[in-house]
């Protein structure tokens, strides 16, 4: 089996500065490298910033900038918020830079040198807002106007000459490879709606725009842009270096495991882009997963609604780990998830400060005391074999991670907490000054668990976890997941470190 993995986020459009919704897809990604990455994996992990089209080239100009002048402003926002996320990213990838736009028009190239390009009228509604074009029967009027019905969005008439790619050639293709690959689509309610659409038949697609020109000209005829999501989507392997189909990277990570990706966009992800790529002869990706919606109250959250949460904000107030705990665990992964301050605080209190938290702080005074500060020796009973077992299946650990349930992982993590709690309450170490060799292994024991379930949620909350495992003298780059199989894993020379309060309980 191939231990590389390769996993992305939407690049995203520096429109506008960053929110909760952006925050969202790139620390679901970075928790899934992470893990691989834990795991022994080479992981690959590609985010960045989609710079062209119209929407970008307008929101310049309300700006009175030039439109790439616009973008370094604004992607470097996008930049710095993969830094204050602690996102494990390997590169950062703008669609204005060189690598991406020699990758795209080559792939343009090949297209039109496989006969799937041909030159047409395009004739209809697009929005600028969501890069869409979309059929009259996906139109509704409101007070006179037009809007996109699955996003609310403005759409308005257009008509030019415009190139065409041959998609209605691949709608008999695309559904054997849905069938072939019943995992390519997840969660499997979104499949079925993909599949559905594309059984309502496939026209073929406008592919370039020539009444402006913010964008990536066509090789063969420098009045046209590249429609920016034939762009866009060629970041995924603009970033593995193609189209040098032999270099390294691109050999050892295409076909990417994992598009992390909103629900809104997965009509790009999950037809167009297996078409674009089938119709080059390149390899799909294994797999595009189409994320819920971080709501505020009950709404998607947008600038022009008004009710962005600013991750910055949050993260301001209640730190970086808080903020990607709950994401991870409060929202059903797949589902639309709500977010609010008072969510978050209780979030906080139960499960990091009393759990997590509460563990780690009683059972390292409690070795200070007794002791000192060491790990002592151990020798396990039934009982300390019945609360490490657990940490045994690994593999059952790995292949919710495969499959994406997010939730139950963190349900094993959580569930892990409360049972150690437990544990540590029920064994009464402070009854056992008299027998030494009893208190010593439940020390041992729930030293270990700590550190087992510190690894668990280090994808989670990669700073805290850091800090417990340091404790142990255990730093980055030091553990795997693999490790929390063992039982014996500490050693008995070393002396602990201080732990600072990992997590204030909030006065609610
Ligand atoms: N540029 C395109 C993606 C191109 S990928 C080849 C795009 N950009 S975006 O900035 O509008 O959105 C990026 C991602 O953020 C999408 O996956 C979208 O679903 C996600 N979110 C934007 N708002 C969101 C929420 N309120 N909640 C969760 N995610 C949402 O689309």
């Amino acid at each position: 089996m191939s231990k590389n993995f390769y996993v992305t986020t939407p690049i995203y459009y520096p429109s506008a500065k960053p929110h909760m919704g952006h925050a969202y897809s790139s620390i679901v990604a970075d928790f899934f490298a992470r893990f691989k990455r834990n795991d022994g994996f080479s992981v690959q992990f590609l985010t960045g910033t989609d710079e062209h089209g119209l929407k970008i080239q307008r929101s310049a100009e309300k700006q009175g900038m030039e439109p790439k002048e616009f973008c370094n402003l604004i992607s470097k926002t996008f930049k710095d918020l993969s830094k204050t996320l602690n996102l494990s990213n390997t590169d950062f990838i703008r669609t204005t830079e060189d690598r991406h736009i020699k990758s795209v028009q080559n792939l343009w190239s090949l297209l039109e040198a496989n006969g799937q390009i041909y030159m047409s009228k395009y004739e209809g509604w697009y929005s600028v807002s969501d890069e869409a074009f979309y059929q009259e029967d996906e139109i509704e009027t409101k007070d006179n106007k037009k809007y996109a019905i699955s996003s609310g969005s403005p759409v308005e008439w257009v008509e030019e000459e415009s190139f065409f790619f041959k998609l209605s050639e691949w709608e008999k293709p695309l559904l054997k490879f849905y069938e072939d690959n019943p995992k390519f689509i997840l969660p499997e309610s979104r499949r079925n709606e993909v599949i559905s659409f594309v059984k309502g038949g496939l026209k073929d697609l406008s592919v370039s725009r020539k009444t402006f020109s913010w964008g990536i000209k066509i090789p063969s005829n420098d009045e046209h842009i590249i429609y920016v999501w034939l762009d866009a989507l060629t970041n995924y392997i603009s970033a593995l270096n193609y189209p040098n189909t032999n270099d390294d990277l691109y050999k050892s990570f295409w076909p990417a495991d994992i598009h992390i990706i909103g629900k809104d966009i997965l009509r790009f992800h999950a037809v167009y882009w297996p078409a674009f790529l089938m119709a080059a002869k390149l390899q799909l990706p294994k797999r595009v997963y189409g994320h819920g919606w971080i709501l505020s109250g009950d709404e998607k959250m947008s600038k022009s609604k008004g009710n962005i949460l600013d991750p910055l904000e949050i993260i301001d107030v209640y730190g970086l780990d808080t903020l990607r705990y709950y994401l991870l665990k409060e929202v059903s992964f797949g589902n639309d998830g709500n977010i609010s301050q008072d969510k978050l605080e209780s979030c906080i209190n139960s499960d990091l400060a009393n759990n997590y938290g509460n563990l780690c702080q009683r059972v390292l005074a409690f070795c200070e005391k007794n002791c000192e500060f060491k790990i002592p020796t151990h020798n396990f009973t039934e009982d300390d074999l019945k609360i490490l077992k657990p940490f045994e299946d690994i593999d059952k650990l790995r292949n919710l991670i495969d499959n994406q349930d997010i939730n139950q992982y963190m349900s094993f993590i959580i569930d892990m907490l409360f049972a150690s709690n437990k544990y540590f309450n029920d064994q009464e170490p402070w009854k056992k000054k008299n027998d030494k060799d009893r208190l010593n292994t439940i020390v041992y024991t729930a030293l270990e668990l700590i550190r087992k379930i510190s690894i668990l949620l280090n994808p989670v909350i990669p700073d805290t976890s850091l800090k417990v495992l340091n404790i142990f003298d255990i730093s980055k780059d030091a553990f795997s997941l693999e490790q929390v199989k063992d039982h014996n894993f500490l050693k008995k020379d070393i002396v602990l470190k201080k732990l600072e309060i990992l997590f204030k309980k909030i006065d609610k």
